[in-house]
């Protein structure tokens, strides 16, 4: 069949079907009979190299005409790394209209945590407790991201994070299942969007799986989580992002147990296809196929490509395993053709949904209108106002009657730092940062940085101290810098880097009031820094509109609205704590600390329970944990029944009151306990928040629904049930507090 006549047969083939956003024949990414039977059609017009040339994605970075003449022969799938509207046109228009089927290409890249207007990193998005506004956020980034021909982000990482020092734990949403599958859901959607067209961008939920719990909180490291956690912890948010209908998955870099994400088919078969139904197509991380080599789990690259093809990997990125080795393979009898088959189907049908076929093109000339718009921004500034955590506040904020500050510290005026890790596109001129969103409003500022950058360890705080005679407050922003945060980069001391915590002493024996804000991509460890401000707020890399979400919130203008999604530690040396952590058989009970043992101590036993002689068992601030500008009380929880059946809805009501001045919103949190179980169960567990906006002295009567389906977990005999028994619930302000209730299940 010549070429003109190929294309007019697919062009045909295609236009029958529909970018349809339904889920037929039980499809979760939403294909349907047509668009499977489109499918076979383009399929059986290709041959095998062909089709190995859709497994194949190339970064852009080489030559452009060595990109031009792989894509010509139909040897590559799909791109990432270009997002200029007119460099990714000219690339379709080579699929489309010179090699020889038409494929377009699908254009992936790290839209993160937004595209040209930045968010919050993802934790900090997660701070919010707000999945409306996390979805929000997605949507504009896909808006943004789609304007320019980026039709699929390698977004969102749903890694369960329980280590401060692992950098990464700054793309996910925490150290919590539920938190981590209701912001999955929310950003899938706001990708996605609720209907497919060509603001639709294909979502990749990664790093599938368990790659967060990297031994050491060493990046790359290998993981040891044994099946019943990795369902029970790890896995429910990746379940919660296919059943949102995810189009994409991103296979880990570790190796779990030993057995590398990349060649293990039991996630990636047995769990993510067989028992959850996902149906979109699964691509490498970067080189990941490559790298089963040095994880010894491969001898070679053709090795690598066999296993990555048998277990279940449909695209290759950047090893170039299955361009360089699966024709081979396929003539030797070591992959079948069938499987290069389903692997071409997965990726065709997330094409299709998206509408290449029909649309491969954009309008270059609209992109750059499309982004940083105003309504961009302002969600960019909302979002970081409700990421943003109240840790302490000696009464300073909000600041009230002060005319003259002096704004101090590494990151008042850094644009770039203050967007975090990942955030490629996002131009550092178009940053407001605290230092001239705080100079805009009306304050008199004096600036004098004191450090140039957060290693810095410098300690002549002379020129700070000498500026700070003339104040009414000081307002210190230190923390992070963006390089610090992210992949790769590991720290194995999380405290306040270089001599920060040097110049909030300094600050503190001015005498005058100190409000400090830290902007990190972690937890970091700032207890030693609490005796030296009167106020911290705490800004996980806040974003372009960082600067006046923090002026306004230090003003009074808006409320801090974030609470911890991940626990605050007092050292490093107490990781891993995490607030949803078993009882053990000795939990801690006030047992002696180090400062109270007397020194005739001798071989007495100071306790037999689970703590540390030198920093107990409690964390510096527990999970969901955040201070607001009023206070809240709760009370009068009240459940509809005593007992309920495994199928039923649990209905709990509770007063929530505005006991303070200020109008204030409250980020309720539900958690339960199981008492007795198959296996021993978490002292508590979320399983339901959300954000009530009350006027000083207002009151409200609450109610919220949980199915009882949402107490199951994986038991001793790993299966998937509600353990029948009695439970504990709890409604409050964070993990270490609430009311609580019993309840029984039958
Ligand atoms: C990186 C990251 C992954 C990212 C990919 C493409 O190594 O692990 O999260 O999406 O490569 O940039």
């Amino acid at each position: 069949m010549n070429k003109t006549i190929l294309i007019l047969a697919l062009a045909t083939a295609v236009a029958a079907g529909s970018a349809c956003s339904g889920g037929g024949n039980g499809s979760k990414v939403g294909s349907d009979a047509a668009i499977e039977k489109r499918i076979d059609r383009i399929l059986s017009g290709m041959t095998l190299t062909e089709k190995i040339g859709q497994m194949n994605q190339v970064s852009v970075g080489g030559s452009d005409e060595m990109m031009a003449d792989a894509i010509r022969n139909g040897s590559v799938g799909s791109i990432l790394n270009e997002v200029d509207p007119l460099k990714i046109n000219e690339m379709q228009r080579i699929a489309v209209e010179e090699s020889r089927l038409g494929i377009p290409l699908i254009v992936g890249r790290d839209v993160i945590h937004g595209f040209k207007t930045v968010f919050p990193i993802p934790l900090g998005i997660a701070a919010t407790f707000d999945p409306g506004l996390a979805e929000e956020g997605a949507r504009i980034a896909a808006l943004e991201a789609t304007a320019c021909g980026v039709r699929w982000t390698f977004s969102p990482m749903l890694d369960i994070a329980r280590d401060p020092r692992w950098g990464r734990i700054a793309e996910g949403s925490g150290e919590d299942p539920y938190l981590n599958s209701r912001m999955a859901v929310a950003m899938v959607r706001g990708y996605q969007g609720h209907t497919l067209d060509n603001t639709s961008m294909a979502a990749c939920m990664k790093h599938f799986a368990g790659y967060g719990a990297a031994e050491g909180g060493r990046d790359y490291n290998s993981t040891n989580i044994p099946e019943r956690l990795l369902r029970n912890i790890y896995l429910p948010a990746f379940k919660a992002a296919v059943d949102a209908g995810v189009m994409t998955v991103m296979t880990s870099f570790n190796d779990n147990d030993g057995i590398p994400s990349t060649g293990n088919s039991h996630i990636l078969k047995d769990i993510l296809r067989d028992e959850w139904g996902f149906d979109g197509f699964v691509v490498t991380d970067w080189n990941s196929m490559g790298e089963m080599i040095s994880h010894g789990f491969a001898a070679d690259r053709k090795e690598a490509a066999m296993v990555a093809a048998n277990e279940g990997v449909d695209m290759d990125m950047m090893t170039f395993g299955f361009i360089s080795h699966l024709e081979e393979l396929v003539k030797e009898g070591k992959v079948k053709e069938s499987v290069i088959d389903n692997a071409v189907r997965n990726i065709l049908r997330v094409k299709i949904l998206l509408g290449l076929f029909e649309q491969p093109y954009v309008d270059a000339d609209a992109a750059e209108a499309a982004c940083y718009t105003t309504a961009a921004l302002e969600a960019a500034r909302k979002t970081a106002e409700e990421s943003v955590i109240l840790l302490k506040n000696d009464g300073v904020l909000p600041l009230t009657g002060v005319r003259k500050v002096l704004v101090t510290g590494p990151l008042a005026d850094a644009p770039h730092d203050q967007l975090g890790t990942w955030a490629f596109d996002g131009e550092k001129g178009r940053t407001v940062t605290p230092l001239a969103a705080l100079r805009e409003s009306g304050l008199d500022v004096v600036y004098v940085p004191g450090l140039a950058f957060s290693r810095d360890k410098s300690i002549d705080f002379s020129a700070v101290k000498a500026a700070a005679r003339g104040v009414d407050a000081i307002l210190a922003f230190v923390g992070e810098e963006a390089i610090l945060s992210g992949e790769a980069h590991s720290l194995s001391d999380i405290n306040l880097i270089g001599s920060q915590s040097e110049l909030l002493k300094a600050l503190r024996e001015t005498g005058k009031p100190v409000v400090a804000t830290v902007m990190a991509g972690r937890p970091l460890t700032v207890e030693r820094d609490l005796g030296n401000v009167d106020a911290l707020l705490y800004a996980f890399h806040p974003g372009t509109m960082g600067g006046p979400a923090l002026a306004r919130i230090i003003l009074g203008e808006a409320e801090p609205g974030g609470r911890t999604p991940v626990t605050f530690l007092r050292t490093v040396g107490q990781v891993p704590m995490y607030y949803n952590h078993n009882m053990t058989g000795r939990p801690y009970n006030g047992e002696t600390l180090l400062e109270g043992i007397g020194l005739e101590a001798g071989q007495t036993s100071l306790g037999n329970t689970s703590y540390y002689l030198d920093s107990g068992a409690q964390p510096l601030f527990p999970f969901g944990y955040g201070l607001t500008y009023t206070t809240f009380e709760y009370g009068n929880v009240v459940l509809d029944k005593d007992v309920y059946d495994a199928d039923g809805v649990i209905e709990v009501s509770y007063d929530i009151t505005n006991t303070g001045e200020r109008k204030g919103t409250a980020v309720v949190q539900v958690y339960v306990r199981d008492l007795v179980g198959s296996i021993a169960r978490p002292v508590k567990e979320l399983k339901h928040f959300e954000r009530v906006h009350l006027a000083a002295g207002e009151k409200k009567t609450m109610t919220a629904r949980i199915p009882v389906s949402e107490l199951a977990f994986w038991g001793r005999d790993m299966t998937f049930n509600v353990e029948p028994g009695e439970f504990t619930m709890w409604v409050g302000g964070n993990s270490a507090s609430g009311i609580p209730v019993g309840f029984r299940v039958r």
